[in-house]
């Protein structure tokens, strides 16, 4: 089932810090989150970097592609302007930057594994290949149910990718992501061993909750912003979520 934290930043910080930078950690981090998601892609040389987006224009200025740009080159852009004058010159992070930082506060991770269009298989590769080696002490010493947090664990809308993480690093856990859960879910996670279904807490219902848990799966729900709706999905079983607002949410949030 679900040996994770419940209540998770999303993007580092949730919408109150630049996402997916080392910011963004500092910011779910002064909240008292000891978890957090966020976004990984390649960049054009095969470094893993945070990144939601594969091309500029939103979180960092300008035109291009992050599978056509160095990790060098990402770590030299301006990740935090677009959200605040204070985070003016935030970096690109690269993802064993944040795995560094994440380590060294305690805190755990769920690595969205987020290719660009292209480059599924070569990503769920990589991050994986990466992420044996910067936890290989933890994975070593995992007890499965007695300290799986001590991993992170991998999410992908991309099933390919997902794939190709288990195929290089079998032994780190993967969910499945969805915005709808497909008809065919069962088949999709048996197929990549997964721990659990990660889906929109908009496109879900209580019975279809109910049934993903009693077959053994673990339901993570993203983005869940308001204290209300996160009290209605804990009570439909909902084992965690993401949420945007770690001001409002807590990490402690029980849902009662
Ligand atoms: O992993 C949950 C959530 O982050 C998925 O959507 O677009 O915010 O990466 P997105
Ligand atoms: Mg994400």
């Amino acid at each position: 089932m679900w040996f994770y934290p419940k209540i998770i930043a999303h993007r580092g910080g949730g919408t109150l810090a630049p996402e997916n930078t080392l910011a963004g950690m500092r910011c779910g981090l002064a909240h008292g989150f000891h978890a957090v998601e966020f976004d990984v892609m390649l960049s054009s040389d095969g470094i893993p970097v945070l990144m939601h987006d594969p091309e500029f224009g939103r979180t960092v200025r300008g035109n291009g592609k992050v599978s056509e740009t160095t990790a060098r080159q990402l770590a030299a852009m301006d990740a935090g302007s677009w959200r605040d004058a204070r985070f003016a010159g935030e970096p690109v992070p690269t993802y064993e930057e944040v795995a560094d930082f994440c380590k060294s506060n305690g805190i755990w991770m769920n690595v969205e594994i987020k290719p660009a269009p292209g480059f599924e298989v070569e990503t769920g590769r990589v991050v994986a290949e990466w992420t044996r080696r910067l936890f290989a002490g933890e994975i070593a010493a995992c007890i499965p149910g007695v300290n799986d947090a001590t991993v992170p664990l991998f999410s992908s809308f991309s099933f390919d990718a997902l794939m190709a993480a288990k195929t290089a690093a079998p032994e780190i856990p993967r969910g499945y992501l969805v915005d709808v859960v497909p008809p065919d879910w069962r088949e999709k996670l048996r197929a990549l061993d997964a721990v659990a279904l990660h889906t929109n807490h908009k496109n879900l219902t209580p019975g279809l909750a109910s049934t993903i848990r009693q077959e053994g799966f673990g339901l993570f729900c993203y983005t869940v912003n308001t204290p209300e709706r996160a009290r209605e999905i804990l009570a439909w079983g909902v084992d965690a979520f993401c949420t945007d607002r770690v001001d409002l949410i807590g990490p402690g949030f029980a849902g009662n």
